[in-house]
């Protein structure tokens, strides 16, 4: 129990009402529980004694129930709330009755008492007016239900009292409760002006043809929520967010209501309740769990525009000073069970992406709500872009060092390995094959860094070998020396690297740019990437590909290795070298998702894996040292230096077979 407070009353027991009741009895208070009348009263008193059953076979209530049960007096009398420490009031949101009840609340209940409201849109300063303490007056919203979501925002109004949101942040803690406190009221408070940005994005998706089945899909098994929006709105009722939004609206709250929910709303497709709304149920009230699986269609729609939104609205809060960067994440965290707070969220996948998917659908919608926010716009000019310049609204461990050709960075808890040449498509020279072992080495000693990305900068990931280092080789002793120095080591350090490696490929991978993808664990391509082992176009052949590309790919790759034929992402995928093809623009943040989902693997696990997985490698290596051999061999032939020099003339070779 909280210092001061050692009585509570409930007016309204309803959905919400009964539930906090709960709470407060769970927690040692004596509930004064108000409504109308008996009947609401003993049905309530019911569905405690429920709740309470429920509770206690799964040990999470310590106490007998019937003496958590006697804690609560129910009363249809405002009369027996004469002496309690604070009232918490969860009446129909109906203005008028809500003003009545806090007038009558005012007349009968000490002056010391503290007042709040669980209102979901009616202004705080408004029904403080109705009472006799405005400044001990506050909103106190819960999440339904509360005896499962232990969240509370507090809402302070224009007058409350610093000492009073001191009393009821005791409180919430009291009942083991986390909270916010809004310092100023806003429509929507915190958790419901996200939500709105969040479903209201997954429902314009929706309007656009995409199936919800892959928004939820996306949002469960790509960003790892426990349900989709659209299972989350008819679970808890397109009606509840349908008018909750009309009033934000009403309020001031700037966002266009998607048509679908209004006709919805309109059409009484409720959802659960209703036994229709974006999914079918047996019947009203009965849920059954839509089924939905994972599909490569989530990877063709940008579940990033739900989050981006939500970060847009966040800027807004923080801007105005409303709440703080860990309010936010709480919050979210809290009630609505998102697996990292957005703001976490968006230095991941970078605040520059965040501004870029806002100004798109600015450009494509017109709508001001997609304008982003000048926090974000300052934010990208300050180069504040989360873990990849070392900070965004939060602070990261950040290193940079450039290796020559390849830069490497360890981004908090995972390296970015760029290979720096964007003028020579990421050729890969000397300098290249060293840059890369180097840094996977830096990767392997740093204990922070649990992943490693390898990337190309700019257009390329990589051209293949450079023709032109190729073209200095005199003797086959050159392309041994080239393939003992340089080649083999970084072949060896990716079989044996510890850690998940993964390659994004965001353009053109040919030859050795393309191979390197076959020793990758996890391979993330933009959908305009285009791959291809052309090598014996010009004389030489693609000795990875070629010796473990059967193994470790597919059988199918050696049609390419033989006809040098070019493959889009699509085809690799088939081909079994690309795991995940996205459009370019979401590559970045795909790259930050599998981050994450590595992230929240066992340690020990994954090294387990790696450690299995090099020892498969490792048995094609001997396949592999006789490639590159061969490839030696056939550096000193004269078609060899038919095919480079054709290349570097830019005309078609003439083979001697020789
Ligand atoms: P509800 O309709 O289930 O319950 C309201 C209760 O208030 C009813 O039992 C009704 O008989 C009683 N009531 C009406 N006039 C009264 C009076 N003059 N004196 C005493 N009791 C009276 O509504 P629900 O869903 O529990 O909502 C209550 C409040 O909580 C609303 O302000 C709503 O916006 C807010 N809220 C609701 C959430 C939800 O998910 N249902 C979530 C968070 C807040």
């Amino acid at each position: 129990m909280s210092g001061t407070i050692k009585k509570v009353a409930v007016v309204g027991a309803g959905t919400m009402g009964h539930g906090i009741a709960e709470v407060c009895a769970i927690h040692g208070y004596e509930v004064i529980l108000i409504d109308v009348s008996d009947d609401i009263l003993r049905g309530a008193l019911e569905k405690i004694k429920w709740s309470l059953n429920e509770l206690a076979t799964k040990g999470l209530v310590k106490e007998p129930v019937d003496a958590v049960l006697n804690r609560v007096k129910p009363t249809t009398s405002y009369e027996q709330a004469r002496d309690v420490d604070l009232v918490i009031e969860a009446v129909v949101e109906n203005t008028a009755v809500k003003k009545e009840v806090f007038k009558r609340l005012s007349e009968v209940v000490k002056a010391d008492a503290v007042f709040t409201t669980n209102t979901s849109t009616i202004p705080i300063s408004e029904l403080a007016n109705a009472t006799n303490r405005p400044e001990k007056f506050m909103g106190l919203h819960f999440v339904n239900p509360p005896v499962l979501i232990h969240f509370v925002e507090i809402i302070r109004g224009d007058r409350t009292s610093d000492e009073s949101v001191a009393t009821v942040v005791d409180f919430a803690k009291s009942i083991g409760f986390k909270y916010v406190v809004l310092k100023r009221d806003v429509p929507g408070f915190l958790i419901n002006r996200l939500n709105a940005r969040h479903w209201t994005e997954a429902l314009r998706m929706f309007e656009e043809g995409l199936d919800i089945r892959d928004i939820d899909a996306a949002q469960r098994f790509r960003l790892g929520f426990p349900m989709g929006p659209f299972e989350l709105l008819d679970f808890s009722g397109i009606d509840v967010g349908y008018l909750a939004l009309s009033e934000m609206v009403k309020r001031g709250f700037s966002i266009k209501l998607p048509e679908v929910m209004k006709k919805m709303y309109e059409e009484k497709r409720w959802g659960m309740k209703t036994g229709m709304g974006f999914y079918k149920y047996p019947r009203p009230g009965a849920y059954v769990r839509p089924t939905i699986l994972p599909s490569d269609r989530m990877y063709d729609l940008n579940p990033y525009r739900m989050i981006a939104l939500v970060v847009n609205e966040a800027a807004w809060l923080l801007r105005n000073e409303i709440v703080t960067k860990d309010e936010v994440e709480l919050a979210m965290k809290e009630a609505m069970q998102w697996p990292i707070g957005p703001l976490t969220w968006a230095d991941r996948i970078g605040v520059d992406n965040v501004v870029s998917i806002l100004k798109k659908r600015f450009e494509e919608t017109g709508l001001d709500e997609y304008r982003p926010d000048p926090l974000l716009e300052e934010m990208v000019k300050e180069d504040k872009l989360g873990l990849k310049s070392g900070e965004g609204f939060f602070k990261w461990k950040y290193e940079k060092r450039d290796l020559g050709a390849v830069v490497y960075e360890k981004r908090h808890d995972h390296a970015v390995i760029t290979i720096n040449r964007p003028d020579k498509l990421n050729a890969l020279n000397e300098a290249v094959w060293e840059g890369l072992r180097v840094a996977l080495e830096e990767a392997e000693k740093d204990p922070d860094v649990r992943v490693a990305i390898l990337t190309g900068s700019g257009r390329a990931f990589s051209a293949g070998d450079d023709i032109a280092m190729m073209s200095k080789w005199r003797t086959s002793m050159d392309a041994k020396a080239w393939n003992d120095k340089y080649a083999t080591p970084l072949i060896e350090k990716m079989i044996e690297f510890k850690k998940p490696l993964i390659t994004l490929v965001n353009g053109l991978a040919f030859g050795g740019g393309m191979e390197l993808n076959i020793l990758a664990d996890i391979v993330i391509a933009s959908k305009e990437a285009v791959f291809a082992i052309p090598e014996t176009l010009i004389g030489a052949f693609p000795p990875l590909a070629s010796s473990c590309g059967a193994p470790l790919v597919s059988k199918k790759i050696i049609r390419y290795a033989l006809t040098g034929e070019w493959l889009s992402a699509d085809q690799c995928k088939e081909l079994g070298l690309v795991d995940i093809v996205v459009p370019p623009d979401q590559l970045e943040a795909t790259a930050a998702e599998i981050v994450m989902k590595l992230l929240r693997a066992s340690p020990l696990g994954v090294e387990a894996v790696k450690s299995s997985v090099a020892a498969y490698r490792r048995a094609c290596k001997e396949l592999m040292r006789a490639a590159v051999q061969e490839l030696v061999i056939l550096s000193s032939s004269q078609d060899f230096i038919e095919g480079v020099k054709a290349f570097i003339e830019k005309r078609a070779p003439t083979w001697k077979g020789e």
